[in-house]
């Protein structure tokens, strides 16, 4: 009798669980459109052309993120999208407005999550803290500087994001990071020269949590 009461007070407990909630054991996929801006300012050419600088431009992508819950309030995100591609322009001095290099680039990105609203609701706010590991690939050396290519960059990843959930199964994000991202570019004049794109990442999304 003792165990049916266990049982019966398990069940009332388990039916009151509100359906939306977010519960260990949960994965949810976002699919959605992904840009990456990175900073003013990215490197200082001044030593090659006087009184200039690089700026890399925007680039919008797919982006694709998979989360799996450890529990109602954390769970672990993987950052994926299709490849990134910059252009790199001069600003400022001889090279003001020229296209410079071009880069495509992968940003996989993994955090820690904390969803502070934990169960029961409908609206998820959460933070994130990540690594994040950039390679780059497919550089043109638009500028003739005899460049190779960048090297990969290992770096922190800060986010923070929203999901609202529509029903059982649906929900519509939006999110940001800001990634550290530092690199050097490789052989020619620009030898060595660092590279900081440091960009601010946003994405929309519509996921589905199974
Ligand atoms: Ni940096």
């Amino acid at each position: 009798m003792k165990m049916l009461k266990t049982l019966l007070a398990s069940a009332v407990v388990f039916s009151a669980m509100p359906a939306l909630a977010y519960e260990g054991g949960d994965i949810i996929v976002k699919a959605g459109v992904i840009t990456v801006a990175p900073k003013d300012g990215n490197a200082d050419s001044s030593a090659l052309v006087p009184g200039s600088e690089l700026d890399a431009q925007n680039d919008t992508q797919l982006g694709l993120t998979a989360i799996y819950m450890v529990s109602p309030n954390f769970g672990v995100e993987l950052l994926a999208a299709t490849p990134f591609e910059h252009e790199v322009e001069g600003d400022g001095g001889a090279i003001d407005g020229a296209t410079i290099a071009t880069s495509k680039q992968l940003p996989p990105t993994v955090s820690a999550q904390y969803y502070p609203m934990g169960e029961g609701s409908k609206l998820q706010p959460y933070v994130g803290l990540g690594l994040n590991y950039t390679f780059f690939f497919d550089e043109k050396d638009d500028g003739n500087l005899g460049t190779n290519g960048l090297e990969p960059s290992w770096g922190m990843a800060y986010s923070a994001g929203i999901d609202y959930q529509l029903d059982e199964h649906w929900l519509v994000n939006a999110s940001v990071w800001k990634m550290d991202i530092d690199t050097k570019i490789k052989g020619g004049a620009a030898d060595g020269l660092d590279v900081e794109i440091d960009p601010l990442v946003y994405f929309v999304s519509a996921g589905y949590k199974f």
